[in-house]
């Protein structure tokens, strides 16, 4: 692994790697590594010659500033990780070399807060994108970026942030970039809770109540056999919203779901009839605030 913080030091790596036909893969993160990023950069190296892992925490996604100062932040953790990462997978690795790229703010916005600004029509006026104005065109303006600077042939993307992939999915439409996105499973803990790196925040207690979330998600995916759409949707979300009354919740803990929504699972526009989904079926996604939280998952129907 080489860590590379200078926007010019990865173009000219890349250009060199392009010059003799390598394959790139990019994975793009913000740092606080888990085993959900490993798996993406595990598959980057077994599919690509080259694999690029950005680590930057992107302001300009973040629209309230308390959730972009405690953001964590654990880059020396996160380089170990993927040196350790490295090692393990080499007798299975195609990629020769791993570039980790970790600029600064001024060095990814040399001219300050871009100004161009991303619409994705329906897809963004569902779940997260009224929730966070503006979350998904600062998500588009780092990784079209990061595609600039990379010019990779895939890049890869947790399903975790399902939405996030279907906005990536129409950005590259948009921009006509032939870049291959691969969507990447979740990966979960032992007791079922998404990995993400919120969960650094989680109280003990909280911790401990988590995996309830995925808990009724599955059951959830059970349900939708024999039950309409729009009862599974009301199960849930009154399943976990009194959660804390039925079970003997640490500390008196409660969930605060925001929304629970089953959608296409390209389009992201809701459906009323699990007829209604297209080829790839219809998917249920779900923030839950718990202690102070906001937590994201989802299930497949
Ligand atoms: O999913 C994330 O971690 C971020 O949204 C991404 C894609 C790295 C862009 O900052």
């Amino acid at each position: 692994m080489k860590q590379i913080q200078k926007a010019a030091d990865l173009q000219q790596a890349v250009h060199e790697a392009k010059d003799k036909g390598l394959e790139i893969g990019l994975v793009p993160t913000m740092g606080a590594l888990h085993e959900g990023h490993l798996s993406l950069i595990e598959r980057a190296l077994k599919e690509n010659d080259l694999v690029v892992v950005s680590l930057f925490v992107n302001p300009i996604q973040f629209n309230n500033k308390e959730d972009l100062e405690k953001y964590p932040r654990t880059i020396d953790a996160d380089l170990e990780l993927i040196k350790n990462l490295e090692l393990r997978i080499k007798n299975e690795a195609k990629a020769s070399a791993l570039l980790a790229f970790t600029p600064t703010v001024n060095e990814m916005y040399p001219d300050g807060e871009p100004k161009e600004v991303y619409h994705f029509g329906p897809i963004e006026e569902v779940m997260e994108g009224p929730r966070r104005p503006g979350h998904f065109s600062g998500v588009a303006v780092v990784v079209r970026r990061l595609f600039d600077l990379a010019q990779p042939h895939r890049a890869y993307f947790g399903e975790k942030d399902y939405q996030q992939i279907a906005v990536i999915r129409n950005l590259l439409e948009q921009i006509k970039y032939p870049i291959e996105l691969v969507p990447c499973p979740i990966v979960r803990a032992d007791d079922g809770l998404a990995l993400s790196s919120r969960n650094m925040r989680l109280s003990p207690a909280a911790r401990q109540m988590a995996p309830a979330i995925n808990a009724t998600l599955e059951q959830a995916a059970e349900m939708a056999e024999y039950e309409e759409v729009d009862d599974v949707k009301e199960w849930v979300l009154d399943t976990l919203a009194s959660y804390h009354e039925i079970n003997d919740s640490p500390n008196g803990l409660k969930f605060e779901p925001e929304y629970f929504e089953i959608v296409d699972a390209i389009t992201l526009q809701p459906i009323a009839d699990w007829d209604e989904a297209g080829e790839l079926g219809a998917v249920g996604c779900i923030a839950v605030w718990l202690d102070g939280v906001r937590l994201i998952d989802i299930v497949k129907f």
